[in-house]
């Protein structure tokens, strides 16, 4: 199996405070699950934003299908968030005068797929998500959790390779969070995605194939 995601060595500290990284790695097959545990501050976060190429590690190395991430313009930034990641963020950032619907096809009007494509896809997403009944909605009339699915479904819009998912379940009930962690696995299993999940959960961790506990800078094998 080839590798996706290749984590070297990598050192890494916001500026003006210590390192949260130093010397990290890890490497991902395609297809493979893994949750990413830790204190609140321990750097989860961190680590999705550095794999994103929205952080660029001091030293050391991250490489996404063969290339190293610190060599790419950000205009190649962009297009291998847009076709390969679907970030799911801890924070929605979903865009406010759009509806549901809108934000989730948000992703794919980037690419040069056709309007009625893309239109179909999201609804089909909106399913899987059970959100249907809410696709006209703004974000500011949603509950937490319908605008978490929301960030969900806008995730998955462009069949990326990678999903990095920030606690995506934390304003989930268990039956959506179920129903998410689910359908997430099965893209791993079926599409050959990996998945990286930040979760406080046992229960969520315990499903995926392996869990790394960052605590100290360093990964406790578990
Ligand atoms: N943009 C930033 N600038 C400076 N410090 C940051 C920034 N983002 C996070 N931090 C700090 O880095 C540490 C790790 O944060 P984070 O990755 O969000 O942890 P986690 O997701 O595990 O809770 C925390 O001490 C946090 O305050
Ligand atoms: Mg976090």
């Amino acid at each position: 199996m080839s590798l996706q995601i290749e984590i070297d060595r990598i050192s890494f500290g916001y500026e003006s405070s210590s390192l949260l990284f130093e010397e990290f790695s890890l490497s991902l097959v395609g297809g493979s699950s893994v949750a990413l545990v830790g204190e609140s501050g321990s750097g989860k976060s961190t680590l999705l934003n550095l794999i994103a190429g929205l952080e660029i590690p001091n030293s050391g190395s991250i490489k996404v299908f063969n290339t190293r991430l610190d060599t790419l313009s950000s205009a190649e930034l962009n297009i291998y968030r847009r076709d390969r990641l679907g970030f799911i963020f801890q924070t929605f950032h979903l865009i406010p005068h759009l509806t549901v619907l809108q934000n989730i096809m948000v992703p794919g009007l980037l690419t040069d797929d056709s309007f009625s494509n893309i239109e179909k896809k999201a609804i089909e997403l909106l399913r899987v998500l059970r959100l249907d009944k809410r696709k006209g909605a703004l974000p500011a009339n949603l509950s937490g959790g319908e605008k978490q699915r929301t960030c969900i479904a806008r995730a998955l819009m462009n069949d990326p390779s990678i999903i990095l998912a920030d606690e995506p379940t934390g304003n989930l009930d268990q039956l959506n969070t179920t129903t998410v962690i689910d359908s997430l696995l099965d893209r791993c299993k079926l599409r050959n995605v990996t998945l990286i999940i930040a979760t406080h959960s046992p229960t969520i961790a315990d499903k995926m194939d392996t869990s790394i506990t960052i605590s100290n800078q360093r990964i406790v094998p578990v």
